[in-house]
């Protein structure tokens, strides 16, 4: 049984947006908020308020639709991501989505950031990141570094789809982005990264993606 969404607009009492800053910068500003339900408690949140300037966003250009309908997949694809739900604010569109924080600052650490730091993954946390790229792809999106970050759990480090921008806009390639995936995750030997790769492509049943996959293949072979 897949979960329930999240939540639907209208069960929506109010959302206040705090004054702390989380974040953001590509699409817009993350601040922590508090959002209440009808008839339940209210509680903490982040909301991603967007930038006034983005194309894909303005009206008739079907950024807008599009959002909902990606979280919707992602979630029903199984991709681990926080709670999430698109909705308007005082006339704005914004992300609301479950906060990750811990002492007023963001839990979430994005993989272009940890990249630099090049922390050691262990075989765990590997194959937890490899199953949720073939959720994103499966969701008929290709997975961005952009889109997915790292939480550490007791389990260790857990990947998390926190952003989902780069979804909802027109697709462009980001097929490259796979190929930087298994570069990171496989640094020393290519040919577990082949393994990994044909492991995925095996996985993946969207017929987007697997379109998207056969130009993986040809960027890995050259
Ligand atoms: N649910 C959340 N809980 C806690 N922090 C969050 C949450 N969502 C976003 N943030 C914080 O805000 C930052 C930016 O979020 P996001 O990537 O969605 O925005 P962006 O506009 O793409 O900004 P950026 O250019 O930094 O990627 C994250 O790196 C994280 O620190
Ligand atoms: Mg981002």
């Amino acid at each position: 049984m897949p979960e329930k969404p999240w939540l639907a607009a209208k069960n929506v009492e109010w959302l206040k947006v705090g004054e702390r800053k989380l974040g953001g910068d590509s699409c817009g500003d993350v601040y922590s908020g508090k959002l209440k339900f009808r008839g339940k408690k209210a509680f903490a949140v982040a909301v991603k308020r967007f930038h006034d300037n983005l194309r894909w966003m303005a009206p008739g250009a079907g950024g807008v639709e599009r959002y909902p309908r990606v979280i919707e997949n992602l979630r029903k694809a199984g991709v681990p991501m926080p709670k999430m739900a698109f909705m308007q604010h005082e006339g704005k569109p914004v992300v609301v989505s479950e906060l990750f924080a811990k002492g007023g600052r963001s839990k979430i650490m994005e993989i272009r950031d940890v990249m630099d730091q090049k922390p050691v993954l262990n075989e765990k946390e590997v194959e937890r990141i490899k199953d949720t790229m073939v959720r994103v792809f499966n969701a008929g999106h290709v997975p961005t570094f952009d889109c997915m970050s790292l939480v550490r759990t007791k389990k260790g480090l857990v990947p998390l789809v926190h952003d989902v921008d780069l979804f909802a806009q027109p697709p462009f390639a980001q097929t490259m982005f796979t190929v930087k995936f298994l570069s990171w995750l496989y640094p020393e030997n290519p040919a577990n990264r082949v393994k990994a790769f044909e492991d995925i492509k095996r996985r993946v049943t969207h017929p987007a993606s697997q379109e998207a996959l056969k130009m993986v293949k040809k960027m890995i072979e050259t």
